[in-house]
């Protein structure tokens, strides 16, 4: 299957730290891909790579198997890269339409703000994509009453509504209470039926094994293992995870 995003033999040093050894990492069509590893292990250093925030040493980044010189934070939010993150996606203050279309407002021909289309198609999007089925929850609800869970399933129905195609979730499930986890984890399983991609960065080993399609463990850097979640039992990846921790290696 043609990938979506392909890195190739990236690296990357800060001064005498070297986050990322030859990195190869892809993400296909419709893919849920788990990044896991310890703390320092160069998880949000690839992602911020990803985002064009970073430029890598060597290496080469393709999308939709063109390939991408020096990836700027536009050039990939152009082309559909989409980070949620859990505290600064939204603005508490502001209604839950302001926060779905803010900076993407929509106009009248006029050029005044459309506030009643965007009221509307915020109800429309609450239906069919979030879930919500609460009646206390209504386009003009205030985002800071909402659970954690819940601000990101709007941040990614938000994302998906401007044709995201990768969307990446940075430790999504930190503080969240297991009822708010569960519909996050739902949130995911959208974007995917949905034919995007997401990459799926956590700690918690058994968040990211319950929703991912393949498993990339990194480790100091380094790509250490990789697995499809259907060839490995979740005991097998733990222990898998155990060993690399240890020894560097998977075996
Ligand atoms: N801007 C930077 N300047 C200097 N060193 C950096 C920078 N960003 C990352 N590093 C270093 O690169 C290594 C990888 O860091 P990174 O943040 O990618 O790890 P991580 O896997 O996301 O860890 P965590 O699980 O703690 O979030 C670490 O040793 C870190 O100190
Ligand atoms: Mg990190």
């Amino acid at each position: 299957m043609q990938s979506k995003l392909e890195l190739r033999n990236i690296s990357k040093s800060f001064g005498e730290v070297q986050s990322l050894r030859n990195v190869n990492f892809r993400v296909i069509p419709g893919e849920v891909v788990g990044l896991l590893g310890d703390n320092g292990a160069g998880k949000s250093t690839l992602i911020k790579i990803i985002t064009g925030y970073h430029q890598p040493d060597t290496g080469e980044i393709y999308f939709d198997e063109q390939k991408v010189d020096h990836l700027t934070v536009p050039k990939a939010r152009a082309l559909g890269v989409e980070t949620v993150y859990q505290e600064r996606a939204l603005a508490d203050l502001q209604t839950l339409w302001r926060n779905i279309f803010i900076g993407r407002e929509l106009t009248t021909r006029l050029g005044f703000l459309d506030i009643k289309r965007m009221r509307t198609e915020t109800e429309h999007l609450m239906k069919e994509s979030m879930g919500f089925t609460s009646h206390a929850v209504t386009p003009d609800s205030i985002i800071g009453t909402f659970s954690g869970g819940e601000k990101q399933g709007v941040a990614i129905v938000r994302a998906l509504h401007f044709q995201a195609e990768i969307i990446i979730l940075d430790e999504p499930t930190m503080g969240l209470a297991l009822s708010e986890t569960n519909k996050l984890l739902d949130f995911v399983r959208q974007v995917k039926a949905a034919g995007k991609s997401v990459i799926f960065i956590d700690h918690n080993i058994f968040h990211v094994y319950e929703v991912a399609d393949r498993i990339v463990i990194l480790d100091r850097g380094r790509v250490a293992g990789e697995f499809m979640r259907k060839d490995i039992s979740l005991e097998l990846l733990v222990e898998k995870m155990r060993r690399v921790a240890k020894t560097g290696s998977l075996d």
